[in-house]
């Protein structure tokens, strides 16, 4: 008995060394932490279980029958993080490059089924070579299998995955098809095909950095939701992100108790200029409304035209998607209409309600985003907010102008609660636009058309510029002080917990993509 609790022993002992000390050593060299450790990093402590310690690889080509390491080159298993169960794997980078073989896969799938069936979410820590080259079709057939249960995992589990080295090839499909790709700065990278192929093809040179590093997809291809400035930062935002999203899709994000206190903000009271044509910060507004300390954003570097991220509010985990007056003045435009309605259907996936902040005056004009398609990418974030059935609240705090006042939640696509600050302009265009349009004869026959421009500016000001003919109508259920913003909005979302929307049966939807 002992000589078998003995091998046992040893077989554990061999497992955990992974590709042995030395490749441990290369990896620490390069400033990353080896896949064991972010599992033990990652998880509460003491919490994490292994499934597949003892798996190998199958294959005999290339003398790998005289190459196996435990564990093929992934570790996989479950554990909690803050108490909630979650589904892992994380590759080794010491063990053939942490490349994908068929058992690799395997092990991978497994856990991903786990997952969906008990209902928590799937983490893939992600640092691998691709490919695992010595199996050709058998590692590709292996890599589909994760993709097909990617998508049928997609919106009924939260799907996170982090990018903390390589990830190239078709490696890149799994993580892009779940819910948030998290990379390390400087230290990983995603792309199709790397810096060879690119010069080879296009006679590009490019760096692995500058083609698919973590800046590269946070600023210029939305590729990455959020960047981390080391391997241990990005496991913590993993645990930070974790707290804003249920366990599955049947469930709701736990609250935190709150009592509703004096919950006036006098600071939101002055944050819109006078000037309706000068720049704010909408992070500011944001800030005045949630719980301290609470916003966790979501693609911080791109699209800054539109702001998106988590917060809490009365301790209730809610999604923000919000115009940005402090870039482009806060215009829809291709990137932001993709990036807000990823985020809106995420959020309406796992019942996590929805804060619409407006300040827009309209769609980015132009030949670059018309001939870039903004007519179907703007219906993207116009169709995700109608199909949305979480909890809507909209709050306009300045501009809302023409069809982009219907895209940002109006209550025509089913907003819940419409809000408006006194400073809301609901119009279908700015005075001085419209003036020019409809006044255009009197103007051009005035004896001084500047000044009767002018004139017929403040007309129409006067008429539309203001939040009270939407409040007439109803389309604006109530125009609120800044200050008391958060109390209504607290009270708000109370009193929606319970909303259900019954839909039509159906296979799905056809979004325009
Ligand atoms: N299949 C099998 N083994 C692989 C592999 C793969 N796809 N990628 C890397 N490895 C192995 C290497 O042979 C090496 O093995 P060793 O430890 O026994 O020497 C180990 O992983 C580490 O690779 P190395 O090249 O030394 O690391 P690096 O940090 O210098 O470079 C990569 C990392 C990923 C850039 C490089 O290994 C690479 O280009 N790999 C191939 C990528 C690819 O084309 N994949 C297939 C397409 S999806």
């Amino acid at each position: 008995m002992e000589n078998k609790i003995d091998i046992l022993n040893d077989k554990i002992a061999l497992a955990k060394l992974g590709g042995g000390e030395k490749r441990i050593a290369k990896q620490h060299e390069k400033k990353k932490l080896t896949a064991r450790e972010r599992v033990e990093y990652l998880l509460d402590e003491g919490s994490f279980e292994e499934i597949g310690m003892l798996v190998t690889h199958r294959t005999t080509d290339f003398g790998m029958e005289k190459e196996i390491y435990y564990g093929d080159g992934v570790i996989t298993g479950y554990g909690t993080i803050n108490g909630r169960i979650v589904y892992i794997f994380a590759q080794d980078f010491t063990v053939f490059g942490g490349a994908l073989s068929e058992t690799h896969a395997e092990k991978i799938c497994k856990v991903m089924d786990m997952a969906v069936r008990n209902g928590a979410p799937m983490i893939g820590l992600n640092d691998s070579g691709g490919a695992r080259i010595q199996e050709g079709v058998r590692s590709l057939g292996g890599y589909a299998d994760i993709f097909y249960r990617n998508v049928q995992a997609s919106g009924v589990i939260p799907q996170i995955s982090a990018i903390m080295g390589p990830c190239a090839g078709g490696a890149v499909y799994s993580p892009a098809m779940t819910d948030f790709t998290m990379m390390v700065e400087n230290n990983s990278y995603m792309f199709v095909t790397g810096p060879n192929v690119v010069k080879t093809v296009t006679n590009e040179e490019v760096t692995s950095e500058e083609l698919g590093g973590a800046i590269t997809h946070s600023t210029k291809s939305g590729v990455a939701h959020t960047t981390s400035p080391n391997g241990i930062e990005c496991l913590e935002d993993i645990k930070r992100l974790l707290t804003y999203i249920p366990q599955n899709n049947k469930e709701v994000t736990p609250k935190l108790n709150y009592v509703l206190g004096d919950e006036y903000r006098e600071q939101l009271d002055t944050i819109v200029p006078e000037n309706a044509n000068k720049p704010y910060d909408m992070h500011d507004v944001i800030k005045g409304i949630i719980d301290e300390d609470s916003f966790f954003e979501i693609h911080a570097a791109y699209a800054e035209n539109i702001v998106v991220g988590f917060a809490r509010l009365g301790g209730r985990s809610i999604g923000i998607v919000a115009n940005n007056p402090k870039y482009l003045a806060g215009c829809l435009d291709v990137k932001s209409s993709i990036k807000a309605a990823r985020f809106t259907r995420f959020c309406d996936c796992f019942n996590i309600p929805l804060l619409v902040l407006v300040d827009v005056p309209g769609f980015l004009p132009g030949t670059d985003q018309e001939w870039n398609g903004i007519i179907v990418h703007g219906a993207k974030l116009l169709y995700a907010l109608s199909e949305a059935t979480v909890p809507k609240v909209t709050v306009i705090t300045r501009k809302a102008y023409g069809g982009a006042y219907d895209v940002m939640n109006s209550k025509h696509i089913g907003a819940d609660m419409n809000f408006a600050w006194p400073t809301a302009e609901i119009a279908v265009m700015g005075a001085k636009g419209a003036s020019e349009i409809i006044f255009k004869k009197e103007i051009s026959e005035a004896a001084d058309p500047a000044a009767k421009l002018l004139e017929k500016e403040a007309e129409y000001a006067e008429l539309f510029a203001n939040p009270y003919t939407a409040a007439q109508r109803g389309f604006i259920d109530e125009v609120i002080l800044p200050k008391d913003t958060r109390r209504k909005l607290i009270k708000a979302f109370s009193m929606l917990e319970n909303k259900e929307v019954i839909l039509p049966k159906r296979k799905h939807g056809n979004i325009p993509l």
